[in-house]
């Protein structure tokens, strides 16, 4: 259609499992939605609102970077992470996604394109898209426990490839970035000239300790320019409240640049929102309480998943690390869509591998946020779904 720019040319057409979830739910069927990714819809411990009515909330002091008090916020919650940083290297935005379109602007021109992990949670590519940025995907390889490759990396990139994207741990796949893996990718960087994006929402969601684990690249003497992301959407389960950050690090001559541009960006959207960057330092406090529920419940629903698999099933959990999500692989026939439609048949919502860009295998993706007993009752249909699918 002419008119409208290529950019915004996405597919608006339902899928079969769109399709059927509507026509089940026209037909008032009930059905448990093991897609559930809203953290405040699932029963976890709620803030209150009062938080938010601080006593500047109707005062105007727009600061493009954000306001101090809540950048220092910022940095001791990294500090808690075992990154020393400085509060001026930290700039928020509303959310993650929108500072992913602020990275592409700075550092891509139109048609440049970013290196992204496959399989991942498929955001990437519609935010490089809106940016005029490509994505070129780097696997990750299912024999490293969908871990990083950096000889995939090197293979996906091209003389227009201006930064490459680490979500970690992955979601869905859950595996943390390890100190080898960073090594290698900082020689690759520092080699090529590529920034280092790294994603790391999920960090704090570790289902049990384990060793060389990076749980963020803040604060870290690396040779490239590096960003690492986060926000409250998922650190503390309010993607309501509009609020992510990026810690700027590397070289510090690119490091001030990074920032100066930055700020100009940031200064022409402005994002932010007074009462959440005055209420910050508070809603992190309220941090620990919610993400101990949070991982005891992923950890309580992955424990009854894993105990449900009936031994010799053909099907089995992928291991992982932490994160929301489990990932079952299941046989290549019927495969992820028919499976899915049978699982909805039976009253069960989950995802199937394609949305994530899985290859080499079908896969589906199960949400571990519901409540135990919410979970616990689509354990029964999805056992025998899958028994007879592969029947
Ligand atoms: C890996 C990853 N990064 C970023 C985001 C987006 O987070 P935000 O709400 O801060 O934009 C998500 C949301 O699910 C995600 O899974």
């Amino acid at each position: 259609m002419s008119g409208f720019s290529a950019r915004t040319g996405f597919s608006r057409t339902w899928n079969a499992l769109s399709q059927a979830l509507a026509g089940r739910q026209a037909r008032g069927l009930p059905w448990v939605d093991l897609t559930e990714s809203n953290p405040t819809r699932v029963g976890l411990p709620a803030l209150d609102p009062g938080l938010l009515a601080t006593p500047g909330a109707f005062t105007y002091e727009p600061d493009p970077l954000g306001l101090r008090s809540a950048r220092e916020a910022v940095g001791a919650h990294l500090a808690l992470r075992g990154a020393t940083v400085h509060a001026g290297h930290v700039l928020l935005s509303a959310s993650t996604s929108e500072a992913y379109a602020w990275l592409f602007k700075l550092l891509c021109e139109p048609g440049d394109n970013v290196l992204v992990p496959a399989p991942s949670y498929p955001l990437f590519e519609h935010l490089a898209r809106l940016e005029g940025v490509e994505v070129r995907p780097y696997r990750l390889p299912r024999a490293h426990g969908f871990g990083l490759d950096v000889g995939a990396v090197a293979a996906a990139r091209d003389a227009r490839s201006r930064a490459v994207l680490v979500v970690n741990p992955g979601n869905p796949t859950g595996h943390y970035l390890h100190e080898g893996e960073l090594s290698a990718l900082s020689d690759l960087c520092a080699a090529t000239g590529l920034a280092l994006l790294s994603d790391e929402v999920f960090s704090d969601y570790a289902w049990e300790p384990g060793p060389d684990r990076v749980p963020t690249v803040a604060g870290r003497a690396l040779p490239m320019l590096t960003f690492s992301l986060s926000g409250l959407s998922k650190v503390a389960g309010l993607p309501g409240l509009k609020l992510g950050w990026t810690h700027v690090g590397g070289p510090a001559e690119a490091r001030d640049e990074a920032l100066a541009r930055l700020e100009w960006v940031a200064d022409t959207f402005l994002s932010v929102g007074t009462p959440v960057q005055q209420a910050l330092p508070a809603l992190l406090a309220h941090v620990p309480r919610f993400q101990e529920a949070l991982r005891e419940r992923v950890k309580e629903n992955r424990r009854q998943l894993v105990a449900a698999r009936p031994r010799g099933a053909p099907w089995d959990v992928v291991p992982a690390q932490g994160g929301w999500s489990a990932v079952l692989r299941i046989p290549l026939e019927p495969g992820e869509e028919a499976t899915c439609l049978a699982l909805l048949d039976a009253g069960v919502g989950v995802q199937p591998g394609y949305f994530y860009d899985f290859t080499g295998g079908a896969f589906l993706v199960l949400s571990l946020l519901p409540p135990p007993e919410v979970f616990a009752a689509a354990l029964g249909p999805l056992v025998s779904v899958l028994a007879a699918q592969s029947a």
